[in-house]
């Protein structure tokens, strides 16, 4: 293993860790609405946001068990978008994580509540860290603002949009619904850290994230036309004939991977600007290009 793999599975292990612990306190009634939760919180996943927000915790000094919290609220909150992300209503996706996605193992309502329920947990978790004072609110406030109606939910309902037709793919749509629908939830990480050790460098963070989504977009994008089912644990080979605003509908294969390439190249630039040791993070943002899931 190389070092960064190490480094990412030391994190991964911290972080699932603590949301196993957290999991095992969740007592619902019926019991299904936790059992449907659990099945897609804590069935596999990459978990690259905990992870950045842990690395970013280290990169700027901030004891990561302060940032725990709100990596699980992100993590619940990304979970709960790709639960809804696969309904029928949406992408109709029948595989998650290598598994049948929520609603093709509880059924659609399950499915849609146990979205629900994870996105109130969410709140739930960032609601007691704010009682600790107002950088923790700051940090929740953040949360909602990438996750909510002008960030990741905003860019799910241009991503509709635009395989219905009802609008034309621009470079600068592509942009937008890259920066919302995904972007977003990859910039909160950076910015919760910054906020809550109350870092100097806000906006070069800002500046880094943004980047660092539209790149795991893009590429996400890529391995819809280029990857496989069995790393990446859903099926492939769906966005162009569902019409979806993706950089290989605007630029053609060849070019969006060099588009892609030029985008980490940007990504490693503002990360330059960023005081601390990044070294992690340079190394992540060439296995975000490479990436086969
Ligand atoms: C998938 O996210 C949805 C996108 C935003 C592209 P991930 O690729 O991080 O999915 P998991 O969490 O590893 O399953
Ligand atoms: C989803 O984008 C982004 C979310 C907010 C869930 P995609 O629809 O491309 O994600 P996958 O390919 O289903 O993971
Ligand atoms: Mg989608
Ligand atoms: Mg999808
Ligand atoms: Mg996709």
């Amino acid at each position: 293993m190389s070092e960064y793999d190490i480094r990412y599975e030391r994190y991964r292990t911290e972080f699932e860790e603590y949301a196993a612990e957290y999991m095992r306190t969740l007592k619902t009634q019926p019991s299904v609405l936790g059992e449907s939760m659990a099945y897609s919180l804590q069935n596999g996943g990459k978990r690259i946001r905990p992870v950045l927000a842990l690395a970013c915790a280290d990169v700027l000094g901030l004891d990561r068990r302060e940032i725990l919290p709100f990596a699980l609220a992100l993590e619940m909150i990304h979970t709960y978008s790709l639960i809804h992300d696969d309904l029928p209503a949406m992408d109709d996706d029948d595989f998650r994580r290598g598994k049948p996605s929520n609603h093709k193992q509880f059924g659609e309502a399950n499915a849609i509540l146990a979205g629900d329920g994870l996105l109130n947990e969410a709140y739930a978790l960032c609601f007691g860290e704010g009682l600790k004072g107002e950088a923790y609110i700051r940090a929740g406030m953040i949360l909602n603002e990438c996750a909510g109606v002008y960030g990741m939910i905003a860019g799910q309902s241009a991503d509709l949009k635009f395989a219905a037709g009802q609008e034309e793919l621009t470079e600068e749509s592509l942009l937008r619904i890259y920066a919302h629908k995904t972007g977003k939830l990859l910039l909160a990480p950076m910015l919760m850290a910054s906020v809550l050790k109350k870092s100097k460098n806000y906006y070069k963070w800002e500046r880094f994230g943004s980047l660092l989504g539209v790149l795991f977009q893009m590429t996400d994008d890529l391995l819809d036309v280029t990857g496989n089912f069995d790393d990446v644990g859903k099926r492939v080979g769906k966005d162009e004939g569902e019409h979806k605003a993706t950089c290989v509908r605007l630029y053609g294969l060849e070019g969006a991977k060099l588009r892609a390439e030029i985008c980490a190249q940007n990504c490693h630039t503002t990360l330059e600007s960023i005081d601390g040791d990044t070294s992690f993070l340079h190394d992540m943002i060439d296995e975000v290009l490479n990436r086969k899931k």
